[in-house]
């Protein structure tokens, strides 16, 4: 018997609502976005069982975590035979196996059309904290203070990472001012309409208008994530970075979301568009459940943080970058990139027939396995339609479907799923979606 069954676990719905709602803060009571509330007990794959023994296939990826597939037995034995050994070692000693992750990563970064780029890490335990450094990472190497970020994004709950974040919902009193939004180039319903040039007019605008003239750097979302699956279209991410270094800034990538293979075509989103980034920002599926987070940036942009002491107690955790580097490994093997290209091209194709069928679904968008179906009450006007998404997101419950609501009007369905999805899953799901719209006619 291992210590954990000494302790007991109360897996009823009731017990664990009962103690989350006397138990949990405020701030935590409005993230369950089903009307009923699901405990999860078990994971293998792409797939989930409730507390019941239901299964389900995870369209989520516990909030794009699950990169490489739930407990993963390569990520869950790297990790326990770290932990085994040595939980935790506090940076100030030295420990191979961060030190191994961070040449694998930088290894993922473009070399420049030299070849001779030198990148670096910093681990963090989150993708907010890597958010709040690569501010000050930018800010300490330019020595200007104004950030650029697009509206809809989101990067984060901390207080500087909200300061970015272009989404009301997500943002409280009391955030670090000097960040001025530009209008993100929305394909779909965007302030300019589709198109390039108008976005990166808005930039050259915005510094001129909103700035000192001189900016620390832009934050992109290569494609945005909780905004609704936003795609950056083609010229965005290169023209924004020429735009802002003009300015004396930094173009700083957040591939939290889009990173690590999920857009299919690329390893890093934004790759997309040829841009070289002087920092890349990544969270999330690096860890596939397991804490972390990393600011991997040129050398020369990091070297002014030698300066002063920088420290995350949790940073550069062997135990998560076992994860990490366990990672890395199973994305090449079971070479899940290309599967994300593969799966979700079909996906993609399968939403589109809905799209034909269902007029409640106005826009189908993404790549690889990053995909949303956007719903409007009428595909003229284009308005948003959070009611029909929220009944559609219900109904999809009663097909074993998990997904999320996304979007500034959580009027989008996201797909972000672990990048083993199959394609015999891809039938399952786009069933599961029309039985869903079906059911509200
Ligand atoms: C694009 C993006 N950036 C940053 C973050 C913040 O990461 P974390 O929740 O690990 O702090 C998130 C989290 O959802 C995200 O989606």
């Amino acid at each position: 018997m291992t210590p954990l069954d000494d302790l007991p676990v109360d897996w009823t719905l009731s017990g664990t609502a009962a103690r989350r709602d006397t138990y949990y803060a405020a701030s935590q009571h409005k993230f369950v976005p089903f009307r009923e509330p699901m405990v999860f007990r078990r994971g293998q794959g792409q797939y989930l069982w409730d507390e019941a023994g239901r299964k389900y296939t995870d369209l989520l990826g516990m909030n794009v975590c699950i990169s490489v597939g739930h407990s993963h037995p390569t990520v869950v034995g790297a990790a326990m035979k770290q932990a085994a050994e040595l939980t935790h070692c506090t940076t100030m000693f030295y420990h191979p196996v961060p030190a191994h992750l961070a040449e694998e990563l930088a290894q993922t970064m473009p070399k420049g059309p030299d070849g001779d780029l030198e990148w670096v890490v910093h681990f963090t335990n989150s993708g907010s904290e890597a958010i709040d450094l690569a501010m000050v990472m930018a800010r300490s190497y330019t020595g200007n203070l104004d950030l650029l970020a697009l509206r809809n994004s989101y990067h984060g709950p901390t207080s500087a990472a909200q300061s970015l974040t272009g989404i009301a919902g997500f943002r409280h009193p009391g955030m670090p001012g000097n960040v001025a939004f530009v209008a993100e180039p929305n394909q779909y319903r965007g302030v300019f309409g589709p198109g390039t040039a108008p976005y990166l007019d808005e930039i050259e605008r915005t510094i001129a208008t909103a700035t000192t003239g001189r900016v620390a750097g832009i934050f992109v979302e290569s494609v945005q994530g909780y905004g609704g699956i936003i795609e950056m279209p083609p010229g965005y991410m290169s023209g924004a970075a020429e735009r802002v270094r003009a300015a004396g800034g930094l173009y700083i990538a957040d591939e939290v979301q889009s990173g690590f293979g999920r857009t299919g075509a690329h390893m890093w989103g934004f790759e997309a568009d040829g841009v070289i980034p002087d920092i890349v920002v990544m969270a999330k599926g690096i860890g596939n459940g397991f804490p972390l987070g990393a600011v991997v940036a040129q050398k020369r942009i990091a070297a002014p943080m030698a300066e002063k002491f920088m420290f995350h107690t949790y940073g550069a955790n062997p135990t998560a970058c076992a994860a990490g580097r366990a990672v890395l490994q199973v994305l090449r093997e079971e070479r899940l990139q290309e599967n994300a290209a593969a799966v979700g091209g079909a996906l993609l194709a399968r939403l589109r027939d809905l799209q034909q069928k269902h007029k409640a679904i106005g826009d189908v968008r993404g790549r690889g396995l990053m995909l949303a179906i956007e719903m409007v009450k009428d595909r003229k006007t284009r308005e948003p339609d959070p009611e029909t998404t929220a009944a559609v997101f219900e109904a999809c419950r009663d097909s074993a479907l998990i997904l999320s609501k996304s979007g500034p009007t959580r009027s989008t369905l996201r797909m972000v799923p672990p990048l083993c999805l199959s394609l015999d899953d891809v039938d399952q799901v786009a069933e599961g979606l029309d039985r869903a719209f079906s059911s509200l006619a």
